[in-house]
């Protein structure tokens, strides 16, 4: 009766070692009966002979069954590692969505490297689509800020410059000297205007106070300019910041800050924000605390690249500190408000 499906599984898969175990003693139990049969046999037919060419048959047969059924077992058992192979080779030459199948008389052991293998394959598949979506993001988020700057170009400093052109033209045609001076007037105003304007847009770009006098001065500006922006009131703690930090660590923070704020102002409704830079010993700690309606941040790290929509802020606040070995967190609840606190190394490398 042929074994059951099920025990006949069972024995393939045993492992390589007792597969080829097994076939060897089958080949010395089955030669050793069939000797013993021929040789009794042999002995009975021909008393008188010195049985020689019945032990080169016997070394023959056993060399020769020994050797194929090895052969047969190895192949089959083996088989895997070569479908492994093949799998890895076609990784290699850039191929997508390979997956390595084991077939049904490999070892467990083979089977758990593939299943490795194919998690291995899964996981890097995984996080190059979420790289590729984050770069997409990142991109738009650009092209954004560029519309943005574009429009505020275009929207106020060249509007400006058309209108001191316009001006230029009228003085050209002014008759009187009173009314030369009183052109003259107007353009240094407009002038005034435009320069405002584009110093404006150069500060947001990068505020060169940030470069020039530091991480604190720049917070300050940054928080006096949002004052201007809405209702609700900053108000800035620095300490122990009198010497220089990494300029990277100082950009990283700064940004940091420049983002909270940013979401204070579009999301938060408060009527306060308190921004502190602390350093102490060898850490920096910026935080950026308000008062307004808070959120769930676990929420907002659990969305997916699909789910998270274009927020950026969050995402790119903790990229940033991780860059400069750093960490960001959050702290918020509904209705609690926010606490977003930004720590960093402030004895990293100074050249960096
Ligand atoms: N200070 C805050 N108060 C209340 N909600 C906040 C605050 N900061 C962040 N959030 C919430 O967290 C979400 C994610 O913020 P994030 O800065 O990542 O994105 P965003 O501001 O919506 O868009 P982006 O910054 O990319 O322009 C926000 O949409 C908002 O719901
Ligand atoms: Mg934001």
């Amino acid at each position: 009766m042929a074994p059951q499906p099920a025990l006949r599984l069972r024995l393939l898969r045993r492992p390589l070692f007792d597969k080829i175990l097994f076939a060897n003693l089958a080949v010395v139990g089955i030669g050793a009966i069939a000797g013993t049969v021929i040789t009794v046999w042999h002995v009975r037919a021909f008393p008188n002979d010195l049985h020689l060419e019945l032990i080169i048959l016997f070394v023959t047969a056993g060399v020769i069954l020994s050797y194929f059924v090895n052969r047969w077992v190895l192949k089959r058992a083996l088989a895997p590692l070569d479908n492994l192979q093949v799998g890895v080779d076609r990784v290699r030459a850039g191929e997508a969505d390979v997956r390595v199948h084991m077939g049904n008389i490999s070892d467990e052991r083979f089977d758990r490297l593939a299943e490795t293998f194919n998690a291995m394959l899964l996981r890097q598949e995984e996080s190059a689509a979420e790289m590729q979506g984050l770069t997409r993001r990142l991109i738009g988020a650009q092209e954004e800020e560029r519309l943005r700057l574009a429009r505020e170009l275009h929207d106020e400093a060249a509007q400006s410059l058309t209108s001191l052109l316009v001006r230029l033209r009228l003085l050209e045609h002014a008759h009187t000297p009173d009314e030369a001076q009183a052109r003259v007037h107007d353009l240094r105003a407009l002038t005034a205007s435009a320069l405002e304007d584009v110093r404006r847009v150069s500060l947001d770009l990068r505020p060169t106070i940030l470069d020039d006098l530091g991480l604190g001065p720049a917070l300050e500006w940054r928080v006096d300019e949002f004052n201007k922006e809405g209702a609700t009131q900053g108000t800035v703690v620095v300490r122990g910041m009198e010497a220089r930090i990494a300029r990277d660590t100082e950009l990283a923070l700064y940004r940091v800050g420049q983002e909270a704020l940013s979401n204070v102002h579009r999301h938060a409704n408060a009527t306060r924000v308190e921004v502190s830079l602390v350093r102490t010993n060898d850490t920096v700690t910026l935080e950026v605390r308000d008062n307004g309606v808070g959120f769930d941040p676990s929420a907002a790290r659990g969305a997916t690249p699909a789910t998270r929509g274009c927020a950026m802020g969050l995402l790119g606040m903790r990229e940033r500190m991780a860059i400069i070995g750093g960490d960001l967190v959050v702290d918020a609840a509904p209705g609690k408000g926010t606490t977003i606190r930004a720590g960093a190394s402030a004895t990293a490398d100074m050249h960096t």
